[in-house]
């Protein structure tokens, strides 16, 4: 059993290289008690992802409550299909068969995506597309090389170009990205674009674990609750230690 473990814990190390193929990852800094933040988060999700992505294991109604929109908005504004209703699971009608031809893999349920890759993968990704003519749909990602996503935010964002660093890998020289520009056609400049994916990136670790939500909110019940007793609990032993000194 022992030795099981300490096999896992040896390969971690590799899994995380092949997973991150070496790429330095920026900080997301998200903050799950903006409520600001996950609301206009899923706003984007729906309008820009949920076209092809679900998010299957939460309902639209719990999402709407713990992150406080109404549900009369989210009818109107946010759920598209006039026949779902506030109380169905988040799913979406793309047959994943069919998008598999279109993209050349089908997209993924975005329900747990941050809990699999973290939030800091989530956010460099979403801000690492850049045109690559050779490719499909003319964008390649710096983190997820030959991904099979277009880049849909590129109303947002405009489609960066490359910028080439020359580096030697195993004895050979290669043009490798390393960053990209703004090609300056969309409609968000940098740090807007960069604001616009942090809170995504936060409605995406909301999803992954609605619970977190309600534990931070009860986590300062629990400080305020801690303190006050410390307080009793001092008074206390000074009332008591007074008839026996
Ligand atoms: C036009 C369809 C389409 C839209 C819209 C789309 N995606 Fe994707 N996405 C894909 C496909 C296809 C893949 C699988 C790529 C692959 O495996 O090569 C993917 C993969 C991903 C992955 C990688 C998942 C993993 O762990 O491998 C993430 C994260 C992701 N998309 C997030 C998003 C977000 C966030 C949005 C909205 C801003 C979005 N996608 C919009 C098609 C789409």
């Amino acid at each position: 059993m022992k030795k099981w473990i300490v096999t896992l814990f040896a390969m971690l190390p590799s899994l995380v290289i092949a997973a991150g193929a070496n790429v330095p990852l920026d900080k997301a800094n998200n903050d799950l008690s903006d409520q600001a933040s996950l609301q206009n988060g899923a706003k984007l999700f729906m309008n820009y992802c949920f076209g092809c992505h679900s998010s299957q294991y939460q309902r639209y109604e719990r999402v709407a409550r713990d992150i406080g929109i109404p549900l009369d908005l989210l009818k109107e504004n946010l759920i598209f299909d006039p026949n779902v209703k506030v109380g169905e699971l988040m799913e979406n009608a793309i047959p994943d068969e069919a998008a598999a031809k279109w993209f050349g893999a089908a997209p993924p349920d975005l329900t747990l995506v941050a809990r699999v890759r973290g939030v800091d993968w989530l956010y460099t990704y979403l801000r690492s597309f850049y045109a690559d003519s050779s490719r499909p749909f003319g964008v390649n990602n710096i983190v997820f090389p030959s991904v099979g996503m277009p880049h849909v935010l590129e109303e947002l964002q405009g489609i960066p170009k490359p910028i080439y660093e020359t580096k030697v890998i195993n004895g050979q020289e290669h043009q490798v990205v390393v960053g990209t520009e703004s090609d300056g056609t969309g409609e968000l400049n940098q740090e807007e674009y960069d604001d616009a994916i942090r809170d995504l990136v936060n409605f995406l670790e909301y999803s992954g674990d609605p619970v977190k939500l309600e534990r931070h909110a009860l986590g300062w019940w629990v400080m305020a609750f801690l303190v006050i007793f410390t307080i009793v609990v001092v008074l206390l032993k000074k009332e008591y230690w007074r008839d026996v000194h």
